[in-house]
């Protein structure tokens, strides 16, 4: 509420975030289990008799591997920053502030991590073994110390733990409840994804060639971590959820088909399915190396993708209604505000910095009330719709829905007086007028400046 607001039509602004972030998790995972896997194929050929052979392929690897981390991996991790920062300003400046040093310490691992593989990469021909060998765990120790730091600062988000605004003990927070069963899970996964990718790259050799073979057994070995302890892993991560969260997750898992969070239920039912789909894929690869094709290769690596989507959206859903757990709600509210009786009943243009102070009509002012309030998690009419969710509203229902619509646990508090409720529902119930389509112009992001002049005639 301090902040001007990104009002992306269709998606909303939360949506992009996710989109990009799933795609990030997956490479920059992959960026840091294909460290590990290139070091130890580096032992593995130095002790083979056909080590130059696997040296040869595993360049392929490291081809692919190189461009896919560093190109999509730096541009989704940019699109990142880019995207909560315009999406969510408020905590983003909340995680910048507390985590200062642990930013810094991961941008300086990223430098130096990128650095290191290119002197690998670039020195393939000319670097002594054991140099390259080092490299390559050089890279894999910098890499999965990258996660080490950014762990602390994605589990902080859903499992506070000892840190609050009173005590903002950082190491409270970074080690909090959630940080080593998380550590462990991503670890596992990235060793499923660096050997998946291996099992790509190993599908374009020759059926009749005995590298295959080996590269394939190799390959699949890396799955196995995940797949055994992904399950204890995942009872560990859920042991430290906060309550709201379990209810919240239970209640959509109880409710499938049916109560109003069952896609929680979906995407937990998406992890599930992805995994045993891998295991599937991964047997049937060790039985017999030989029949992996790449078609086949590349579908397990975009099951995984699907996992990932599973996970990171039910990560989000059992977040809800907050960005910081317990702390701050996703449009930009302070628990410390919503707590406070006489700051939530009180005019919202009084204490929002981006509202145009006392719009005079009244469609324009549950516009800003939407974009301010509702638009961190809903659009009008797209993702998670607005329009079709108050299809049945009247005006006199949409005011008092609005003082009670915390009560599920899903959504924060309504922020504002009786005048801002009246305004915030006649908007949304002018979503359904066919005849007076909001106007699109007005509802594209405009600053309260420029918004007064339109306004005024
Ligand atoms: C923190 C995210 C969040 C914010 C902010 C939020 N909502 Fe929701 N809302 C949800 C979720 C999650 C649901 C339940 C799942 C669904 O319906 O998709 C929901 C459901 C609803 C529903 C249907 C629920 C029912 O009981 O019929 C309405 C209506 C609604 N929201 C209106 C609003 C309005 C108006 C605002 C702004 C004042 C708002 N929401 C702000 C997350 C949010």
């Amino acid at each position: 509420m301090n902040y001007p607001v990104w009002d992306v039509p269709f998606l909303g602004s939360g949506l992009v975030v996710a989109i990009i972030a799933v795609i990030h998790i997956l490479i920059s995972h992959l960026a840091i289990g294909g460290g590990a896997f290139l070091f130890v194929a580096e032992l593995w050929s130095n002790r083979s008799d056909d080590g130059m052979r696997i040296r040869d392929w595993l360049h392929g690897y490291a081809t692919y591997f190189l461009v896919y981390t560093t190109v999509f991996g730096a541009v989704t991790g940019v699109g990142i920053w880019f995207a909560i920062q315009l999406a969510n300003p408020e905590a983003t400046s909340l995680l910048i502030h507390q985590f200062v040093f642990a930013w810094a310490i991961e941008w300086v691992m990223f430098l130096v991590e990128l650095t290191v593989l290119y002197l690998y990469y670039y020195g393939w021909k000319t670097n002594r073994r054991g140099y390259q060998t080092f490299l390559a765990g050089a890279y894999f120790v910098i890499a999965w110390m990258s996660l080490f730091v950014i762990n602390g600062i994605l589990t902080f988000m859903l499992t506070p733990g000892g840190w609050t605004l009173q005590n903002t003990d950082i190491v409270a927070g970074f080690f909090n409840p959630g940080y080593f069963p998380s550590l462990l899970l991503r670890t596992v996964f990235m060793f499923l994804l660096g050997g998946l990718f291996g099992l790509i790259v190993g599908s374009k050799l020759e059926d009749d060639d005995p590298l295959k073979e080996k590269v394939i057994l190799f390959s699949t070995k890396w799955v196995l971590p995940a797949a055994v302890l992904a399950p204890f892993l995942l009872w560990w991560y859920w042991t430290t959820l906060p309550e709201h969260a379990v209810t919240l997750a239970e209640g959509g898992v109880a409710g499938l088909g049916g109560g109003t969070l069952d896609a929680i239920a979906r995407h937990l039912l998406l992890v599930v399915v992805a995994s045993a789909a891998i295991v599937c894929g991964i047997v049937i690869a060790a039985v017999r190396p030989k029949s992996v094709r790449p078609g086949g290769a590349i579908a397990l690596f975009l099951i995984a993708q699907f996992g990932v989507l599973g996970a990171e959206f039910f990560r989000e859903m059992v977040r809800k209604p907050y960005v910081v757990h317990g702390v701050l709600y996703s449009n930009g509210l302070w628990t410390e505000q919503a707590n406070d009786p006489a700051h939530l009943a009180s005019t919202y243009a009084d204490h929002a910095r981006w509202m145009p102070a006392a719009p005079d009509d009244q469609l324009d002012h549950g516009a800003w009330l939407f974009r301010l309030q509702c638009a961190s998690c809903h659009t009008r009419d797209g993702y998670r719709s607005l329009k079709e969710r108050t299809e049945a509203w009247s005006q006199d229902f949409g005011p008092q829905w609005l003082t009670r619509m915390d009560e599920g646990g899903v959504m924060p508090p309504f922020d504002g007086d009786a005048a801002d409720r009246e305004a915030l529902s006649a908007y949304l119930i002018s979503l359904h007028d066919e005849a007076h389509p909001p106007n699109r112009e007005a509802d594209a992001m405009v600053r309260p400046g420029d918004q007064a002049e339109e306004v005024s005639p």
